[in-house]
């Protein structure tokens, strides 16, 4: 066959048209065609597998890494921790005694801030949110998927300090996650306190971070 010239190839729809002329050379374009189309369709499905966790849970944020989100006020921690040693429970008082650690309200930057750098625009910022009773929309940095059961209270009991989870946070200017904070690290940890006869316990059944 080779070295023959092909006939130009006819039209797809051609075997439709006039079945008897359905040459076994215009069902395979019809095949190749319908393939390409397929294969475009399960690339697309295969897209959208990979995204889908993002959007079913609503994980907006994912700032794993420097720099972290724009904040609505341009507020330091290395300022206010690695400069003026305000403890963290100063401003996060829940992490100790709840699930979630709470974010300041804005009441406790004000408590300073009504005296201190009244001048700063930052600042022009803080006050506006004060006066108008409102509460900061602060850009969530570290969040779970929602099928993860996570509880503060437990590890900050156990004497886990935060920089082990978020790293040196008083040395950053703008908050960012160091530490990937998936599966795996949190089950490596867990394995170290699965032994007994010692103060904290911690279980790797898949119950304890998923229900
Ligand atoms: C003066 C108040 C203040 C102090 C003190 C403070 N923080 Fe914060 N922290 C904030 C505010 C406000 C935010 C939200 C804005 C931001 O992300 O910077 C925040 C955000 C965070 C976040 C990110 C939360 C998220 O969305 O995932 C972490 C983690 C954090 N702080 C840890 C700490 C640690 C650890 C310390 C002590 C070393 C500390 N903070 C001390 C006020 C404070
Ligand atoms: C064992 C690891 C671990 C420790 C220790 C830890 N955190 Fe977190 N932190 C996390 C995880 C995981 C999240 C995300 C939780 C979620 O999405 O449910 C988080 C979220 C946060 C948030 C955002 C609000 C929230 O609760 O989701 C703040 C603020 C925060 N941590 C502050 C702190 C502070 C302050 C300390 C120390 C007192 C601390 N964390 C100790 C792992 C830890
Ligand atoms: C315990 C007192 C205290 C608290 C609480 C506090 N700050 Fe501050 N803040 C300061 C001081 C002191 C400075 C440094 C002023 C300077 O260096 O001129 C500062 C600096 C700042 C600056 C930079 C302004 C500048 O002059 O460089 C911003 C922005 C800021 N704070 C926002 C906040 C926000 C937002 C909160 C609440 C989440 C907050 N602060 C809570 C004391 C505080
Ligand atoms: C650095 C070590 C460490 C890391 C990292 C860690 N854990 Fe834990 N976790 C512990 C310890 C220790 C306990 C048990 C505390 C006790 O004895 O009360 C615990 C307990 C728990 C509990 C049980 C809480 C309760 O109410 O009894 C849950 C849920 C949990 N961890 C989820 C997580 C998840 C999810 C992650 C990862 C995002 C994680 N942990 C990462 C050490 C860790
Ligand atoms: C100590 C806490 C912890 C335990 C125990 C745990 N997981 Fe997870 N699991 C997580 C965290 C955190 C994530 C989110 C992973 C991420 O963000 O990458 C997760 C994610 C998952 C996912 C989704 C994976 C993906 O890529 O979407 C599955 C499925 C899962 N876990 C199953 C299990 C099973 C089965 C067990 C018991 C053998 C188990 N987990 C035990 C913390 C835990």
């Amino acid at each position: 066959m080779r070295g023959v010239r092909r006939p130009p190839r006819p039209p797809i729809f051609a075997s439709f048209a006039d079945p008897l002329e359905g040459s076994p050379r215009v069902s395979r374009a019809v095949l190749i065609r319908l393939s390409a189309v397929a294969s475009v369709f399960l690339l697309a499905l295969l897209s959208l597998a990979f995204f889908w966790p993002e959007t079913t849970h609503e994980r907006k944020t994912n700032w794993v890494g420097a720099p972290g989100p724009t904040q609505p006020i341009a507020f330091y921690h290395r300022v206010h921790v690695n400069e003026l040693h305000i403890p963290c429970a100063y401003c996060h008082w829940t992490a100790a005694a709840s699930r979630y650690a709470n974010y300041p309200p804005i009441e406790v930057c004000w408590g300073c801030h009504k005296n201190i750098s009244i001048t700063h625009p930052q600042i022009a910022r803080v006050r506006q949110y004060y006066l108008a009773g409102q509460s900061v929309p602060w850009v969530r940095v570290n969040q779970q998927p929602g099928y993860v059961h996570f509880v503060h209270s437990a590890h900050v009991g156990a004497n886990i300090a935060c920089a082990t989870c978020h790293g040196n946070v008083g040395s950053m200017q703008v908050v960012y996650q160091p530490i990937i904070m998936n599966m795996g690290w949190c089950i490596t940890c867990h394995r170290q306190y699965e032994k007994k006869f010692q103060p904290y316990q911690a279980s790797v059944d898949c119950y304890t971070c998923h229900y």
